[in-house]
């Protein structure tokens, strides 16, 4: 039976739902009924048998209304799959430095909600276009020094999706084949 799966996402300036789609449309291709859904939309998360998890980075952190989402739907999610991914400019360079920095980023969310354990941790870079961000963001990013672009690497994302849709529909002979 076609197994249904939630992708959450939250974003500030839409890189992340752009991401949130390519991984969708892979697991598509794997058979899997997906919704993808802002972390902001009233959901109802009893209703999917795996739960995607993947929101922007600001300031070193996970956006909280993804930290909430995975508090407030924390005894749904500890029974079935759940997967996140992180999108930032750390990872727009993948080095085991920069993997080792964001996967700290996700410190806060494991720490809250310890009960809810990711099959696995997507980390991709995202964009950083100036003209979709505020003066206050356009400082924040010189001040850091952050590089302007777009980073997402969409055959690894791609790639990703396509590792763990075998782990959301819960198939431990197609995880070792
Ligand atoms: C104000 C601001 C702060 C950011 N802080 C970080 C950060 O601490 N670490 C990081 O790796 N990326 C950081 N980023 C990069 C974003 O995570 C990246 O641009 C991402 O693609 C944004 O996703 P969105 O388009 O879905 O909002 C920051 C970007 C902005 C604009």
């Amino acid at each position: 039976m076609t197994k249904k799966i939630l992708l959450a996402y939250a974003t500030r300036v839409g890189s992340t739902i752009e991401i949130a789609e390519a991984v969708a449309a892979v697991l598509r291709e794997w058979g899997l009924d997906v919704d993808v859904r802002s972390t902001h939309e009233r959901l109802d998360v009893d209703r999917y048998e795996a739960v995607i998890v993947g929101s922007a980075i600001r300031m070193g952190k996970w956006l909280p209304e993804a930290v909430e989402f995975v508090e407030q739907h924390r005894t749904s999610l500890r029974e079935i799959p759940v997967a996140y991914f992180v999108v930032c400019h750390t990872m727009s360079e993948d080095t085991p430095e920069h993997r080792d920095m964001v996967l700290h980023y996700l410190d806060p969310v494991m720490r809250a909600v310890p009960d809810v354990q990711p099959l696995s941790i997507g980390l991709f870079g995202g964009e950083i276009n100036p003209h979709k961000l505020n003066l206050m963001n356009q400082l924040v990013v010189k001040l850091v020094n952050a590089p302007v672009g777009d980073f997402r690497n969409w055959t690894q994302i791609r790639n990703w999706a396509s590792v763990i849709a075998p782990m959301l529909m819960g198939e431990p002979e197609l995880l070792y084949p």
